[in-house]
C-alpha cells in the first residue's frame, strides 16, 4: 500500500470509528430525554433557592474583597501540586485554623469534597477491610469505595438497627468502617451520630463522616453537626466541603495526625493533583472569621428551613433543604419549570442523583432570604405543587 493509500484508509477508519460512536453518544442522549432524565445547563436566575450557599457567603462583601486582595498579593493559579511548589503558607495557615474549629489534631485541604473523599476512602480500607455505607450516601463516597480495595455493604437508610445485625453477621478480617453524611444532602435529614457512636463503642469501627452540608451551618462555632451532637470523640475522620456554607470551594479532610500524614503520601487526588487558587484559602479564612462573627446566619437559615416545612406540612427536620418529592422526572421537571418561571430559582432533581421514581425539587434556604420572600416562596409552591394534583 503506498503512503497516500495508507494515509486514505486511516482517515476513513476514524471517520466510521467516530461516526459509530457518535450515533452510540446520541442514542444514549435520545435516550436520557425519553425518560425526561436529559440534563441542561441553566444559569441562575430569579431568588436563589437551590444553590448550597447556605449562610450567603458566596457573594459577602468581605469575602469579595478578602479574596481580591489575596490574589493581588498571592497571584492566581498555585502552579503545582501542593507536593511540588503548589504548597503554600495560606494553605498550611487555614488547614491549622480548621482542624482547631473542628477539634482535630490535623486537617488538610484539598481541590474539592469529591476529591477528598475519593482520597480517603481510597486510602485507609484495604482489602481486608469492610466498609458500611448508608444507602443515601453521596456519589463521592460511592465513588470513592469503588475505588477501594475493600469490599462495601450498603445499609438502609440511617437505620442503626440494621447496621447492627450487619456488624454481627457480615465477616471481615480487617479493620471495619462505617461511612454516612452527617446531614443528607438530598433528603435534609441528620444520620443518627449518636446511636452511630454506640455502635461503634460494642463493635470498634472508624467512622467517617461526610459534614458537606453541615460545616457552617451547625454547632456552637459552627463547625457542624459533630459539634452539635458531641460525637467528635468517636469520628476517624470527617471530611468538610468549603465550596457550600462556607461559600468558596475545595474541602477539608479532619482527623488525627498520622491519618493525615498517609493522605499527603497516597491520595492521589491529593498527590496528582495541582493545589487549588492559594487565594482561596485567604477567602476560606474569611468564611470562618464570617462564622465567629454573624452567627445569626446559621440560626436564620435553620430557622426558614423549620418555618417552610411547617407551612408546607412537611415532617420536621432542623436543615435548610427542604425536599419535595414528586416522584415522575417529568412531572418534577414541569414543576420546576412552573416555580422558575414565578422568579424562583428551584432545579428538579432527577435520578440518579436520587433513587428512581423519587425526582424531587430540592429547596435549599439561605440567610440572605427575608421573611417576606420566605413567606412568598411557600405561597408559590402550595401552588405549584396543587396546580401539578
Ligand atoms: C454529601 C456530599 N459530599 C461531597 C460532595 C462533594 O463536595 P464538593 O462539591 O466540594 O466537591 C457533595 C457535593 O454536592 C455532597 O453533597
Amino acid at each position: 500500500m503506498s503512503p497516500e493509500e495508507l494515509q486514505r484508509t486511516v482517515a476513513a477508519t476514524i471517520v466510521n470509528t467516530n461516526r459509530a460512536l457518535e450515533q452510540r453518544v446520541r442514542a444514549q442522549l435520545a435516550a436520557l430525554q425519553d425518560q425526561s432524565l436529559l440534563r441542561s445547563l441553566e444559569k441562575p436566575a430569579g431568588l436563589d433557592l437551590c444553590s448550597n450557599d447556605y449562610l450567603g457567603l458566596a457573594r459577602h462583601p468581605r469575602m469579595r474583597r478578602r479574596l481580591a486582595e489575596a490574589v493581588r498579593s498571592l497571584g492566581v493559579g498555585s502552579t503545582g501540586s501542593r507536593l511540588l511548589r503548589g504548597h503554600r503558607a495560606a494553605f498550611e495557615a487555614v488547614e491549622e485554623r480548621f482542624a482547631r474549629l473542628k477539634g482535630t489534631p490535623a486537617a488538610l485541604y484539598l481541590g474539592s469534597g469529591w476529591a477528598a473523599n475519593l482520597g480517603v476512602l481510597s486510602t485507609f480500607p484495604t482489602s481486608e477491610d469492610l466498609i458500611f455505607s448508608d444507602e443515601l450516601n453521596h456519589a463521592s463516597l460511592i465513588d470513592g469505595m469503588r475505588l477501594s480495595k475493600a469490599r462495601h455493604v450498603v445499609y438502609p437508610h440511617c437505620d442503626c438497627d440494621a447496621l447492627s445485625q450487619l456488624l454481627e453477621s457480615e465477616p471481615c478480617s480487617g479493620q471495619r468502617f462505617v461511612v454516612t453524611e452527617s446531614l443528607f444532602s438530598m433528603d435534609g435529614d441528620i444520620a443518627p451520630l449518636q446511636r452511630l457512636g454506640e455502635l461503634q463503642a460494642a463493635h470498634g469501627f472508624a467512622l467517617v463522616v461526610d459534614e458537606a452540608h453541615a460545616v457552617g451551618v451547625y454547632g456552637r462555632h459552627g463547625s457542624g453537626l459533630i459539634e452539635e451532637t458531641g460525637c467528635g470523640d468517636g469520628v476517624f475522620l470527617s471530611i468538610n466541603s468549603a465550596g457550600k456554607a462556607l461559600g468558596v470551594s475545595g474541602a477539608f479532610v479532619c482527623g488525627p495526625s498520622w491519618a493525615i500524614q498517609l493522605l499527603v503520601q497516597s491520595a492521589r487526588p491529593f498527590v496528582f493533583s495541582t493545589a487549588p487558587p492559594p487565594a482561596l484559602a485567604e477567602a476560606i479564612d474569611e468564611a470562618l472569621d464570617l462564622l465567629q462573627d454573624e452567627p445569626e446566619r446559621r440560626v436564620r437559615v435553620l430557622e426558614y428551613g423549620t418555618l417552610l416545612r411547617e407551612s408546607l406540612d412537611l415532617a420536621p427536620s432542623n436543615a435548610p433543604i427542604v425536599p419535595l418529592i414528586i416522584g415522575p422526572s417529568a412531572a418534577t421537571v414541569r414543576t420546576a419549570a412552573s416555580l422558575r418561571a414565578e422568579g424562583y430559582d428551584v432545579r428538579a432533581i432527577r435520578p440518579p442523583t436520587v433513587p428512581a421514581g423519587t425526582a424531587r425539587l430540592r429547596v435549599s434556604l439561605n440567610a440572605d432570604l427575608s421573611r417576606a420572600e420566605l413567606a412568598g416562596v411557600a405561597g408559590s409552591i402550595q401552588r405549584a405543587l396543587g396546580r401539578r394534583a
